[in-house]
């Protein structure tokens, strides 16, 4: 089973930046504790700033792969490119958050991915990206 997880804009900063919302640890570590966790899939990670790259990204794999984690981040809410890559692929995908972006500004409620993912994990830490690939092998 192949699952590739993308990450949006300032996730690269996971582990400096905001450390109360998004914690302490880097995406990198957590993305070897993952494959530690699911020793049988094969976890691939892509992370950009740059909204097109992750259109790109989408589409590359989006026909042939098994699952996909994406956290657009701030995009989740502005983009409809993305939205609309994602409404364009087969491949399953799983909106992430790491913070429940409900409790938070007015602003982050709005996801134009959300109507075209199969369901949506937020607000659990690092935590939601576990739990999403869990969503994939547990049906
Ligand atoms: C985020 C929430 C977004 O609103 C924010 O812009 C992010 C991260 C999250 O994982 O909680 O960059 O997607």
């Amino acid at each position: 089973m192949k699952i590739q997880i993308i990450n949006g804009p300032n996730l690269n900063l996971l582990g400096l930046r905001e450390k109360d919302v998004y914690g302490d640890i880097s995406f990198e570590t957590y993305f070897d504790k993952l494959k530690t966790d699911f020793p049988k899939i094969d976890l691939y990670y892509f992370q950009s700033n740059i909204e097109g790259e992750i259109i790109n990204k989408i589409q590359e794999i989006g026909f042939d792969f098994d699952g996909i984690v994406l956290n657009a981040a701030a995009y989740t809410h502005t983009s409809v490119g993305i939205a609309d890559a994602v409404r364009s692929i087969k491949t399953p995908l799983i909106e992430v958050h790491i913070s429940n972006t409900i409790s938070r500004e007015d602003y982050r409620h709005i996801s134009y991915i959300a109507p075209h993912a199969k369901g949506i994990i937020m607000g659990f830490g690092l935590k939601s990206y576990n739990l999403a690939i869990s969503s994939f092998i547990n049906k």
